[in-house]
């Protein structure tokens, strides 16, 4: 199935308004929407795509936003198989009030789905962005596409733009 599972967490908003921005951009027929905390049931919700996106924006300091914890500790346990399942990554940050964990929760994401056999796409590179410390970053390159609605909102849509650009390689529900 080339169909898209679109799953994020938010808790002031700022990822869900992100995730619809994108669902849009795909196209609502190609591209299911998941609230992490209002749909999602199990990891069998996860794998029932072979393509995904995960949006996840960064709390405390440099954590994965709250409905993820629960749902990422479970995998940790279980180690659910994501062989043969393409991800992309995104999420909100704020580069200046929190530069030293600037976006971490990509970086905790990616790790996670990468060791349970996932192939995650759509690194992008850091150049574009200003911050002292991220723990997203991976050979050079942010493991995602972070945003930041707090201080370059109006970078945001040529950066979703550029990405999906980008994503077309990869998944073939965008390409289309
Ligand atoms: C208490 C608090 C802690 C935060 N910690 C981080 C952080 O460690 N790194 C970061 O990049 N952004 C951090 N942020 C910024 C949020 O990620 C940002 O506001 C984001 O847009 C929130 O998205 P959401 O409404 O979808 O959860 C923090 C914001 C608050 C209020």
């Amino acid at each position: 199935m080339t169909k898209i599972g679109l799953f994020y967490g938010s808790t002031s908003g700022v990822t869900e308004e992100l995730a619809e921005k994108i669902q849009q951009q795909i196209g609502e027929d190609v591209c299911d929407l998941y609230s992490m905390e209002e749909d999602f049931d199990d990891v069998d919700d996860l794998l029932q795509y072979d393509y995904l996106i995960l949006g996840c924006s960064t709390w405390g300091a440099g954590e994965v936003q709250n409905d993820w914890r629960e749902p990422l500790f479970d995998m940790e346990v279980d180690k659910p198989d994501f062989s043969g399942k393409t991800i992309a990554i995104f999420g909100p940050g704020d580069c200046e009030g929190h530069s030293k964990h600037f976006v971490g929760a990509l970086g905790t994401l990616y790790d996670q789905f990468k060791a349970l056999g996932a192939n995650v796409v759509g690194t992008v590179s850091a150049d574009d962005y200003s911050f002292e410390k991220s723990t997203s970053i991976r050979d050079g390159k942010f493991v995602g596409l972070p945003l930041d609605e707090v201080n370059e909102s109006e970078k945001t849509d040529q950066r979703i733009a550029d990405w999906l650009e980008l994503l077309k390689a990869d998944f073939p529900a965008i390409a289309a």
